[in-house]
């Protein structure tokens, strides 16, 4: 017999279960023994039901903050470091569950949801919601990923961001590899600016975790011209007991090109910018970067019955 110290053993386990090296929080709320020793303070009604996954500059904030303004959905409190987001399956994961349940409200008839536009894309995630709440539903909106890659672009140079200020759309596009950290940087940044858009390979992710009932695809391109149906589809995929006909909430404002909410303040100045239009050599870059994607993404749309957005029609 020899024993091996504590610490070697735990690095053997770790070494033999490498799907095991980052935690990972389960639910009390489904195993009658943790719910035995769990506080009575908490409640299970806290957990969102659900979750805007993304991606990034298709919409997300616009349609957050349209739901939130329904008595029967309530979204998260701000944290200390994201505005709007929780960003809990991602960055703030190490906070654990008390943390995140303390962002939302206890009442049960509110319908909690939370937003945070960079889970779409993170292949961490699906198994982390997994673990935590299983029947959970999800909104998803997509739009033509040539203006969501170029969005994006904007957006990071409107935040002032080194690489979106030093290079143009195009040099960011023509990326060749090169060696070096500079390199490196810029190579992640096209990476963040391109991957998201590649939709298939993420949703096809989602659904190996999920069910497909649980998603809502949103069609961003239509959600822009006409809002309205998008949030009467959230409310009816969600069984909301109450039904506000989002026609009469929402209109459209000359000034800032889109759809507001009545009565109330618009979204801020980063919604909606004004930007140059893109160059032809970056569109025929992208519209070929995307084709087969595009392609493969309406398959599996066909396939698994979810309709066809309007954007993805004019490349078929
Ligand atoms: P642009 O800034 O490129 O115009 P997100 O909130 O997911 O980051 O997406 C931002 C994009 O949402 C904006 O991109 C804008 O085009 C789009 N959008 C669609 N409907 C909107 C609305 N009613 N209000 C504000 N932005 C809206």
């Amino acid at each position: 017999f020899s024993f091996k110290p504590a610490l070697q053993l735990a690095i053997d386990y770790f070494n033999f279960h490498k799907d095991e090296v980052q935690p990972t929080w389960t639910s009390p709320c489904i195993d009658r023994h943790h719910m035995a020793i769990w506080s009575p303070n908490k409640t299970c009604q806290s957990f969102p039901k659900l979750i805007i996954l993304g991606p990034q500059k298709t919409g997300t904030t616009a349609v957050h903050h349209f739901l939130d303004a329904h008595p029967s959905f309530a979204s998260n409190r701000n944290t200390q470091h994201h505005f709007e987001e929780t960003q809990f399956f991602l960055t703030e994961y190490h906070n654990g569950i008390d943390w995140y349940l303390d962002l939302f409200q206890s009442n049960s008839s509110l319908i909690n949801f939370e937003k945070s536009a960079n889970y779409f894309s993170d292949a961490r995630v699906p198994h982390r919601i997994r673990k935590l709440f299983s029947n959970i539903k999800f909104v998803i909106i997509t739009i033509d990923p040539i203006d969501r890659a170029y969005s994006w672009y904007n957006h990071m140079k409107a935040h002032k961001d080194s690489i979106a200020l030093q290079y143009t759309f195009y040099e960011i596009l023509n990326l060749s590899p090169l060696n070096g950290s500079h390199w490196r940087r810029i190579e992640k940044f096209r990476h963040r600016c391109l991957d998201p858009g590649i939709y298939i390979k993420h949703l096809s992710r989602w659904l190996r975790f999920f069910a497909r009932d649980q998603f809502l695809l949103i069609d961003g391109e239509e959600f822009k011209q006409r809002p309205h149906l998008a949030m009467n589809s959230i409310q009816l995929f969600m069984n909301s007991s109450r039904f506000f006909d989002y026609k009469n909430l929402l209109v459209y404002s000359a000034k800032k090109r889109f759809f507001c909410l009545k009565n109330r303040r618009c979204l801020g100045p980063s919604k909606g910018r004004t930007y140059a239009r893109l160059d032809q050599r970056s569109y025929i870059y992208l519209r070929d970067f995307y084709q087969k994607s595009n392609a493969q993404l309406a398959n599996f749309l066909n396939k698994n019955l979810f309709s066809m957005p309007s954007w993805l029609e004019k490349y078929l």
